[in-house]
């Protein structure tokens, strides 16, 4: 990234890219896919939600990258100069408050990969079976310790929001990603010789349609959404730092691509595990940290993969939430005139709290319930299922019945420097598609329908 008129720019084209699959490829995928897939009955879930990231994910990523690199602002001020201040504020306020609630009840995740990593480097991690595998989470995850691990995790954000736009994790995640990947690689391979891989593949895999229900769709829908980093201006924060040569609709699909291969690498590493071990696919948002370690347990040096496994979960955190961490930073600085430093201060301390709130809730605060759902289920249910299909049904709209036509051409033409065949489908996707859809469930899952 350069400073370019005091606001950073992304200094290539692949730096865009880079840092926009970093957004959308973390715990997301490997963490909340699974778990999400396990308890919505598989290839039935697998299939909603790749068709949302496709039907409605990638034309919303294109959207929302037109409003943020055509206006070069946060959220608030990107649908101020396009839409009003009424908008502004509605949509604004609802990606703001969102982003603050991911990354409260995220930065707890992140702090058990900082704690699984450190125990798997120190010997520390028992995973002879299943019982025990489930024992150490629980163990790890109560008493004080994943405070602690929260607050670590945040700090190490913090560090890094505060060293300028992110030149580090950049750099960072240029290397680290690719490495991911072929780690995901590797134990797909794996997976092959368990022996509930056949079962696994197909529970993942294999479709039952007659499974698809009001909760799949609405799940499926709000994984979309967390997977993409879309609906709360996750994605248009950082396309106000691309440069004016990005191809907005090819960074649109080449994220969707990338991060919806790294979901499945994921369902495929940990099914088979699961019918294997004998670990119910519907744990629920433990299941990852519970199966994972059952794995490396019987590879060949178990303990080095664990580690590495887990920190680069841990870093794949780290260039998600710093993208979430944005959202509200570029709001203070740039609305209310904050200083950088201020404005990181302020963001941090509220997931901080938020943060702590939401790791206690497997502890302490474990029966303190809101709706039936703890505080930590409670942030992800509603940012995830409800705030991001809001602001996701907002921008399609917006952008499809409201903005200039010939605004949207040159964002996605980079000022007619090409051609962008699909600009029809493209605005039919958001004028009628992305909104009707994401409609239509939510009438079907408050019963309306
Ligand atoms: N897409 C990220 C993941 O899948 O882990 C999570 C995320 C990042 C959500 C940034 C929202 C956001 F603004």
């Amino acid at each position: 990234m350069s400073q370019n008129n005091s606001r950073a720019v992304f200094t290539t084209r692949f730096g865009a890219i880079a840092t926009t699959v970093g957004s959308a490829v973390g715990l997301g995928n490997i963490w909340r896919f699974p778990y999400e897939a396990g308890v919505h009955g598989g290839g039935a879930f697998m299939i909603c939600y790749l068709a949302f990231v496709f039907l409605i994910g990638v034309p919303l990523l294109c959207a929302e990258f037109c409003m943020g690199r055509g206006t070069r602002s946060n959220i608030f001020g990107a649908y101020r100069k396009l839409g009003g201040p009424h908008l502004a504020r509605f949509a604004g306020t609802l990606g703001i408050v969102a982003s603050l609630m991911i990354l409260s009840f995220y930065s707890v995740v992140a702090g058990w990969t900082v704690e699984y990593c450190l125990s798997s480097l120190t010997g520390g991690l028992d995973f002879s079976d299943t019982a025990a595998g489930h024992g150490q989470f629980v163990s790890l995850t109560t008493g004080w310790r994943p405070l602690l691990w929260t607050a670590v995790f945040l700090v190490a954000n913090f560090v890094i929001l505060i060293s300028g736009v992110t030149k580090g994790i950049e750099r960072a995640s240029n290397v680290m990603m690719p490495i991911l990947f072929l780690l995901l690689v590797a134990f797909c391979i794996n997976s092959f010789f368990l022996p509930g891989f056949g079962d696994g593949m197909r529970f993942i895999f294999a479709p039952d349609f007659s499974k698809i229900t009001p909760q799949v769709l609405f799940g499926a829908l709000g994984q979309a959404f967390f997977s993409l980093s879309l609906g709360i201006g996750g994605m248009m924060t950082y396309a106000s730092y691309f440069s004016d040569k990005s191809r907005l609709g090819r960074t649109a699909m080449t994220t969707a691509l990338l991060d919806s291969a790294v979901a499945i690498l994921a369902g495929v590493i940990i099914f088979p595990a699961v019918f294997s071990f004998g670990i119910s696919p519907q744990a629920g948002p433990t299941l990852v940290f519970e199966v994972l370690p059952n794995i490396f347990d019987r590879l060949p040096g178990g303990m080095i993969w664990s580690t590495l496994f887990f920190l680069l979960l841990f870093l794949a955190s780290l260039t998600s939430t710093v993208s979430m961490s944005e959202i509200s930073i570029s709001y203070f600085c740039e609305e209310k005139k904050m200083s950088r430093t201020r404005a990181t201060v302020l963001s941090s301390a509220i997931a901080l709290a938020g943060g702590l709130l939401c790791a206690m809730s497997f502890g302490v605060m474990s029966d303190f319930t809101i709706f039936g759902m703890t505080v930590f289920d409670l942030f992800d249910y509603v940012a995830s299922n409800f705030c991001m299909p809001v602001g996701g049904f907002v921008c399609a709209v917006f952008v499809g019945w409201f903005v200039d036509r010939k605004f949207i051409k040159d964002q996605l033409t980079d000022y007619e420097a090409y051609r962008f065949p699909l600009l029809r489908p493209l605005r039919f996707c958001l004028r009628w598609l992305c909104p009707v859809a994401i409609l239509l469930i939510f009438l079907n899952i408050t019963g309306i329908l």
